[in-house]
């Protein structure tokens, strides 16, 4: 059976692939916002959401060629949601993946629309007929996609946490879980459940996928506020300590470091539990599960 780390390395080269053909470099007048938008795009990252794409798509005999254009999508809409949250009005952050993050290394309004662009493009790459040959397929995954990126989703979270710094009161712990779930846990979500859109799978199938979505999105939140706390910047490539001086709602902020690693283990245990009735296939996804929690950045 293949390892995680080089399943991990070869759907992160097969998603680099795909994405170096959907940002080509370009000389025209936009030239400026295709570099900017590979420059944060090939500056790294661990590709994880992509991997869940092609892992679940596997789970499901679902063809490379038709979820790789998903896999690559998703990254687009992570590294969107990157570029805009290090923007001054946002994090203010002037390290990403170990390089200036966008607007330090372009400026602001490039870096907006290079944000912009990483979105649409990623609704052109599902929709395209190139991609999964069914086009009621294709319909489903832009539906979950939208919402998973957007006020119900991934951006919905971003403007909580926002808001939570201004709040003087500390939020709740089922309001942080709240937080954590729009704000990573739904591109998380996406991930996992697109290679059962893809397959058409039934409902048992999408239950299972949709709890262990549910853990490995919180569980993987929990860990990034608990490196934030304990890593450090040169492992992680992105300024450590932040959350704390900005008086981010985490976990950490509220249970205390031990706690919230409790939790995040608890919260892996759950998840490899729930994929059982897919038997050895589910291999990846429940050691990916456990990587989540174990990385160090
Ligand atoms: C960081 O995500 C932002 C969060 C949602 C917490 P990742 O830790 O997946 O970032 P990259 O893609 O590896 O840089
Ligand atoms: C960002 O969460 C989540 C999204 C970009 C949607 P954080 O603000 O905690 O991510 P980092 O720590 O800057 O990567
Ligand atoms: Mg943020
Ligand atoms: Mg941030
Ligand atoms: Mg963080």
């Amino acid at each position: 059976m293949q390892s995680l780390d080089a399943a991990l390395q070869e759907a992160s080269a097969a998603v680099i692939g795909a994405l170096s053909r959907y940002i080509p470099v370009a000389t025209g007048a936009q030239a400026r916002l295709f570099e900017a938008m590979r420059y944060s795009t090939f500056a790294g990252g661990k590709r994880l959401r992509p991997f869940l794409v092609l892992a679940g798509a596997d789970l499901f005999g679902v063809p490379r060629a038709h979820a790789l254009p998903t896999a690559a999508a998703i990254e687009m809409v992570h590294t969107y949601s990157l570029v805009h949250d290090d923007l001054p009005a946002m994090d203010n952050d002037d390290l990403r993946r170990g390089q200036p993050t966008c607007h330090k290394k372009f400026d602001e309004a490039t870096a907006i629309l290079t944000g912009d662009s990483l979105l649409t493009l990623a609704f052109e790459a599902v929709a395209a007929s190139s991609g999964h040959p069914d086009a009621a397929v294709r319909a489903n995954l832009v539906h979950a996609l939208a919402i998973a990126a957007g006020a119900e989703g991934m951006a919905g979270g971003q403007m909580i946490d926002l808001d939570a710094e201004k709040k003087s009161g500390k939020l709740d712990l089922d309001a942080i879980i709240h937080l954590q779930r729009l704000k990573t846990g739904a591109l998380i979500r996406f991930s996992c459940e697109a290679g059962a859109i893809m397959a058409r799978a039934g409902d048992e199938a999408r239950r299972a996928l949709r709890t262990y979505a549910s853990c490995i999105g919180l569980a993987f939140q929990i860990t990034d506020d608990l490196l934030d706390h304990e890593g450090t910047t040169a492992e992680l490539g992105k300024a450590a300590g932040k959350d704390a001086k900005a008086g981010k709602a985490t976990f950490v902020q509220l249970l205390g470091a031990g706690e919230a690693r409790r939790r995040a283990h608890a919260l892996v245990d759950e998840a490899e539990a729930v994929l059982a009735p897919f038997g050895p296939k589910n291999a990846l996804l429940r050691q990916v599960a456990r990587y989540i929690v174990e990385r160090r950045s």
